[in-house]
């Protein structure tokens, strides 16, 4: 099946073929399939900064790649100003994340948004969460989120479908929580960082590691 059908679910095969399987074809509305929480900081018109909770973002090498709703106020920034901050939240700040959920930096609200979304000019405060001067960009750092990454976007361009801005960024520094730095090194120990897993609209960490590939920079955890 290469479509998504609108079908109710059916049950294909149960044996009556060679080639059955014993899966349902579906047409979930969304298909967040897993992927970390960044929290977006850019520049707005007069100065300010705004701050956005995104999970369609992943890395290239030392290139962020992130998918940004065309309505919004981050989407706004990033065509006039393309320096911005990938904050990345621990699981255990996921009440701060939601609180940022139903606001938008956009004023108006745009029609798209609108009985969904709220205008807030101050999400740090609305999130409770501290700005904190970045190095090399002009958005502030998210005080609390323990890496930081600076960037500045190198492409912006509309996704097939019109409703994205695909957004490719070249991460300019990185900022570390202490702890979470395998000592000498400068490599990140996933075993001390989580990050906040964006699961089909609910919130998750990580659990145990089961294993590592034969690339892995850092030993194993246990
Ligand atoms: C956990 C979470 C993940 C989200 N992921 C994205 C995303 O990847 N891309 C996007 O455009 N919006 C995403 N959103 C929705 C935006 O945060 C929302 O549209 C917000 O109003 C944008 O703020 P802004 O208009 O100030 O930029 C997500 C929201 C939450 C709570």
């Amino acid at each position: 099946m290469d479509t998504l059908s609108p079908a109710p679910p059916t049950v294909s095969g149960h044996g009556k073929h060679a080639d059955s399987d014993d899966h349902v074809v579906i047409a979930p509305a969304i298909l967040y399939f897993g992927t970390p929480v960044v929290l977006l900081t850019t520049e707005n018109e007069d100065g300010s900064a705004n701050l956005a909770p995104l999970s369609s973002a992943w890395a290239l090498g030392q290139v962020i790649v992130l998918g940004v709703g065309v309505e919004g106020q981050t989407a706004h920034n990033l065509r006039r100003r393309p320096e911005l901050v990938v904050n990345l939240p621990a699981p255990t700040q996921w009440p701060q994340v939601e609180r940022l959920a139903p606001l938008t930096g956009r004023d108006p609200v745009p029609e798209s948004k609108r009985g969904t979304f709220r205008f807030e000019r101050d999400k740090f405060a609305a999130a409770g969460l501290r700005p904190e001067p970045s190095e090399l960009v002009r958005p502030p750092r998210v005080a609390e989120c323990p890496l930081q990454l600076e960037a500045r976007a190198a492409r912006v361009q509309a996704d097939v479908a019109g409703s994205f801005l695909i957004v490719e960024a070249k991460v300019l520094r990185v900022h570390a929580d202490p702890r979470l730095v395998v000592p000498g090194t400068q490599h990140v120990d996933p075993a001390a960082w989580s990050p906040l897993v964006y699961n089909f609209r609910h919130y998750y960490g990580l659990g145990p590691e089961l294993g590592h590939t034969f690339r892995s920079l850092t030993p194993r955890s246990h």
